[in-house]
């Protein structure tokens, strides 16, 4: 599904259960899934019950949750505007979720025209409002891909359709590693992804933390690992690290996320338990 510069209107669900288009297989709405409870928590209506009393449970026991989710939306335009302005003009933007408000390609094409994005989700939600993502700009593109972030050779060669990989492409994992457990070797996935794009490319991560406000992430996690049927497995400031080996950190390293170049001192201090950063491939 591409789209090169067509403007297309938004496809909105309706707020019955089970809704279908052309595109979208039918959805589980009895079972809470991240990327409605995600939708819920940034005030979205693209949700049903079980997401919502899985969201609740979660806020419960981190009430700062609801900020922490603005707050990695914001982090999210932080990055995509520091790596169109260092020049980079595609994007592979895995774990996608439902639209919001400053998508990866509308935020790169207002400062960059021509930037290309490929957005990939595995759930089918995030599918049946793949077109509010294909808006392009005439001299950019978009693209998405219904792919689980664990099928790395499926999106690399998908994903080969709209972006160049002998040029520099900025790979995104922004709120999704959290998703992928230990026995999935989420270092092993990030790796093969680096492997595929050339010098001159970025990673950019952001991972709900295990080592911020530690109790209250824990009771969160454990909440949610009950009602949802991702499950999460949170991590600490060196095990995010981590993952990005190999590579230049781009300042200030990695840090909680409101604190990566933030763009007033009020954003600075907003509350959000994940970690982030950029690297640099060189
Ligand atoms: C918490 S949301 C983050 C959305 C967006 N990146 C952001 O930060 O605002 C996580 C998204 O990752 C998707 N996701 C979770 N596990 C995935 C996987 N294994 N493969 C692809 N997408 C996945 C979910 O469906 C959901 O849309």
């Amino acid at each position: 599904m591409t789209s090169e510069g067509a403007a297309q209107a938004p496809d909105r669900l309706d707020d019955d259960a089970g809704s279908e288009t052309p595109e979208s297989p039918t959805f589980d709405t009895s079972v809470a899934h991240i990327a409605r409870v995600y939708d819920y928590w940034l005030g979205g209506k693209d949700n049903y019950a079980a997401d919502r009393a899985a969201g609740d449970a979660a806020l419960q026991a981190y009430p700062d949750l609801a900020s922490s989710v603005r707050v990695n939306r914001a982090f999210l335009a932080r990055v995509v505007r520091y790596l169109t302005t260092a020049g980079i003009r595609q994007f592979l933007d895995i774990g996608t979720g439902i639209p919001t408000s400053n998508n990866t390609h509308e935020v790169a094409q207002s400062v960059a025209q021509d930037s290309r994005v490929v957005y990939v989700d595995n759930d089918p939600i995030v599918l049946s409002h793949a077109r509010a993502l294909l808006t392009s700009s005439p001299q950019g593109a978009t693209d998405y891909i219904d792919a689980d972030l664990r099928d790395t050779d499926r999106i690399l060669a998908e994903a080969a359709r709209t972006l160049d990989f002998t040029r520099p492409i900025a790979i995104m994992l922004i709120a999704i590693l959290h998703l992928i457990g230990d026995e999935d070797d989420p270092a092993a996935i990030v790796a093969r992804l680096l492997d595929a794009v050339p010098p001159g490319s970025y990673l950019a991560i952001s991972h709900v933390a295990s080592d911020i406000e530690p109790e209250k992430m824990a009771e969160m996690r454990e909440r949610l690992n009950r009602m949802v049927s991702q499950k999460g497995t949170y991590r600490t400031q060196a095990e995010v690290s981590s993952f990005f080996s190999g590579l230049e950190l781009v300042r200030p390293g990695v840090v909680r996320i409101q604190e990566w170049r933030p763009d007033a001192e009020l954003e600075a201090k907003r509350p959000a338990a994940m970690w982030g950063g950029i690297g640099y491939k060189r």
